[in-house]
Order: C-alpha cells, then sequence, then structure tokens
C-alpha cells in the first residue's frame, strides 16, 4: 500500500513558491540574485492596523472565535462590499478564511464533485488548477491570447463551457498578467454566463484596489446582478493592505454556500487568526489614503519595467491596468542560444538561464499555462528593478 495518497500525485508544487526559495537559496550562497519572484508588496502593513492588532492582544482577544469569522468583521466586510463594489451582502452570507487561498479551497472543496469542471481562463494564477484537482475537480483552461492583452473574450468563455461546467474562476485585474476587464469586457463575459445558468462563478477580486491610470474595477455581480445568486465574490486583506502574512481572505455569495464553505474549515483549520481578524477590522474601516500613494509607486514601477523591456528585440510587453506583474512575450527568442550555452527552446529554459547567468529570478510562463512568456513581480524598490530590466536586456543582447 503506497504511504503518501492518489491525491499528492495529481498535483504539484507552486512553481511561484520554488522560484522565491530557490533565488533564496542561491543568496544564502552568496550569490548575487534579484528575486522578482514574490507576489507581495514590498511595504510595511500601515502602523494603524499593527496597533489594532497590538490593542487586540492588550485586550486579550486571543482566544477562539467563530470558526469562519467574527461579527465585527463580518459586517465590516459587508460595509466594504457597499462602498467599494455596490453589493448588498449580509453577515451571513460572509466567510472569513486564513488567507484568499483557503477561502477559494474552501469553495472548491465544499462543492466539487468528481466530473465537474471548472473554467479557468489562461494565464491563471499558479493555485487554481491545483485547487481544482485537489479538491476531485477537472480544471478546463480556456486560453487567453496576447492580441487581447490576456484577456478571455465571450466566444472563448462560451467554447470552455460543458454540461459538466460547475465553476468559473474569474480574475481581474490578474496574475500573473495585470489586465483589468472593464466593465463592458466584463458585460462580454457575464451575458454568457447568463444563458449557462448551471455555471458559478468565482470571482477572485484581490487585486481590487491596485489599478492605475484611472482604470475601474469592476466585479461580475456588480455588472451583471443576475448572477448574484451563483457569485462567490472573494478578496482578501493580503495585496492592497500589505497583510500577506497576516492571512486574512473573505468572500461573500449565497448562505448555503457560505454555510459549507465554513463546514469545510470547520473540520480544518477552524478560525482564522483572532488577532488578524482585528488587524483586518482596521484595514477595511480605517483609512484607506495610502493604498492610493503605494498605487503611485506601483505605477511609476510598472512603466519603468514596461519601458525597459519593451526596448528589447524579441520582447513584447503589454501594459497592464493593474495587480503588480507585468507578462513578456519572449516568442522573437525562442530558438536563440545563451551566452552560457543554454538553448532557449522554452519560456522555462529562458528563465533558467537569466537566474544561472545574470542572477535574476523570474517566473516562466508555463507556470501560469500560457507560453512562451515570464512573470516579473514588480514590487520591489525602483533601483532593483532597473539593475533587473538592464540585466535581462544584456542577457538578451547577449543570445545568438
Ligand atoms: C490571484 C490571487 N488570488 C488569491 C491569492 C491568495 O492571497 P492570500 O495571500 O490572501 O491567500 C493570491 C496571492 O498571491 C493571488 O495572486
Amino acid at each position: 500500500m503506497p504511504f503518501l495518497s492518489d491525491t499528492l500525485s495529481r498535483v504539484k508544487p507552486s512553481p511561484t513558491i520554488a522560484v522565491s526559495n530557490l533565488a533564496a537559496e542561491l543568496k544564502a550562497k552568496g550569490q548575487d540574485v534579484i528575486g522578482l519572484g514574490a507576489g507581495e508588496p514590498d511595504f510595511d502593513t500601515p502602523q494603524n492596523i499593527k496597533d489594532a492588532a497590538i490593542a487586540a492582544i492588550n485586550a486579550g482577544k486571543t482566544k477562539y472565535t467563530a470558526v469562519d469569522g467574527i461579527p465585527e468583521l463580518k459586517r465590516a466586510i459587508c460595509a466594504k462590499f457597499k462602498r467599494d463594489n455596490g453589493l448588498d451582502y449580509t453577515p451571513a452570507q460572509v466567510s472569513v478564511g486564513t488567507g484568499g487561498k483557503q477561502i477559494l479551497y474552501n469553495a472548491l472543496m465544499a462543492t466539487l464533485n468528481p466530473g465537474d469542471e471548472v473554467v479557468i481562463p489562461a494565464p491563471y494564477w499558479v493555485s487554481y488548477p491545483d485547487m481544482v484537482l485537489l479538491a476531485g475537480g477537472t480544471p478546463v483552461i480556456a486560453e487567453a491570447q496576447a492580441q487581447t492583452a490576456y484577456k478571455l473574450t465571450p466566444e472563448q468563455l462560451e467554447a470552455a463551457i460543458t454540461p459538466k461546467t460547475k465553476w468559473f474562476i474569474f480574475n481581474s485585474p490578474s496574475n500573473p498578467t495585470g489586465a483589468g476587464y472593464t466593465a463592458e469586457e466584463l458585460k462580454g463575459l457575464t451575458d454568457v454566463l447568463m444563458r449557462h445558468p448551471h455555471v458559478w462563478v468565482m470571482s477572485d477580486d484581490m487585486y481590487e484596489h491596485l489599478v492605475y491610470d484611472g482604470f475601474e474595477f469592476a466585479t461580475p455581480a456588480q455588472v451583471e446582478p443576475g448572477l448574484y445568486d451563483r457569485t462567490l465574490t472573494c478578496n482578501g486583506v493580503s495585496k492592497a493592505h500589505a497583510m500577506t502574512g497576516w492571512r486574512i481572505g473573505y468572500a461573500a455569495g449565497p448562505v448555503e454556500l457560505i454555510k459549507a464553505m465554513g463546514k469545510i474549515q470547520s473540520q480544518s483549520t477552524s478560525n482564522p487568526c483572532s488577532v488578524s481578524q482585528w488587524a483586518a477590522v482596521e484595514a477595511l474601516e480605517g483609512p484607506q489614503d495610502y493604498i492610493a500613494t503605494n498605487n503611485e509607486l506601483f505605477r511609476r514601477r510598472r512603466d519603468l519595467v514596461v519601458s525597459m523591456l519593451n526596448e528589447i528585440e524579441g520582447m513584447s510587453c503589454p501594459v497592464p491596468e493593474g495587480a503588480f506583474y507585468v507578462y513578456p512575450s519572449i516568442a522573437g527568442l525562442i530558438g536563440k542560444t545563451s551566452a552560457g550555452g543554454t538553448k532557449i527552446d522554452t519560456d522555462e529554459a529562458f528563465a533558467k538561464a537569466l537566474l544561472e547567468e545574470k542572477g535574476v529570478a523570474v517566473v516562466f510562463g508555463g507556470a501560469f499555462g500560457l507560453s512562451p512568456c515570464f512573470r516579473i513581480s514588480y514590487a520591489t524598490a525602483d533601483e532593483t528593478l532597473r539593475e533587473a530590466c538592464t540585466r535581462i536586456q544584456d542577457f538578451c543582447a547577449s543570445l545568438r
């Protein structure tokens, strides 16, 4: 009898975490490595949020809480959905988990049966297909194209839906491309979904607040109220509030689904950290002005990276609307050979040679389901980004 479960053989470890680990390992060995793999803001958590957590500790808020979140946080989340998205939810429609990741996982675990399909647009956040596999479902990948700036078209969504489709996972602004759907573009997709009443919508709005140049964020239940009863609107404090380590994510949707998600959580992790929940109350209810300040920095970095990458012959990088990623195509570089003798026949070979020869860690596009590309996270200091892009330029110039 094998010791490890069959389920384990269906999933692979997160490639983005693998890149970050490798970069850290090389750095620890004294190598000059710039890591552009990690998907987290380089800013510290705002002081008012830290203070709220310290106050919670001092007030003894250190015990178990209700499994899927304290009432105060659920109320703050309802207010946030109303304020930012014009969506009406009651606390009974809200679930709080240990990061956005657990929320998505709970929802899939609570709903997928063998044979159920989940439509995932590619390029996708690395965890979606593996979470679906862990939950016993079948990921169906719908490939978006560079020509539409990696946004799925209504025709592509329509073609991916079958009678077995249970969920459509939607992520805007996207990890890994930063692409954000306008309300009009999203309406094209929700019109398709209205024609398929058996399909539920999981909207991962994690990067909602990280948008630039006046881009207006939109979420499916807002754009098409007819989808409200079969949409799970997911979000979290990790990215916009620089709280990745605090591990608080949340979602709102139909009560039956929310209860089912709570049941999964009650038999796995129980409540998310009590102190982090109080910090999240402050993040949602306290001042929001640092978001605009951080966004201005992010936009500047985005522009720096996009312009330096687009100077490279053989590379093309769309200008993303949001998040802190860019996703350049290296189609024009495939088939070349690096100065170190590596044949660049895939984006994985490109990323490996770039790390070995120039000490820049990026994540290859294959990890996100669309090649030949790579992802850069620009949530790092301007000088570091400039140095990294110069090294990428040098590396590409040395390809023969
Ligand atoms: C698109 C997307 N969704 C969800 C998450 C998970 O966020 P959290 O750190 O809150 O679990 C991430 C984190 O990288 C993400 O990029």
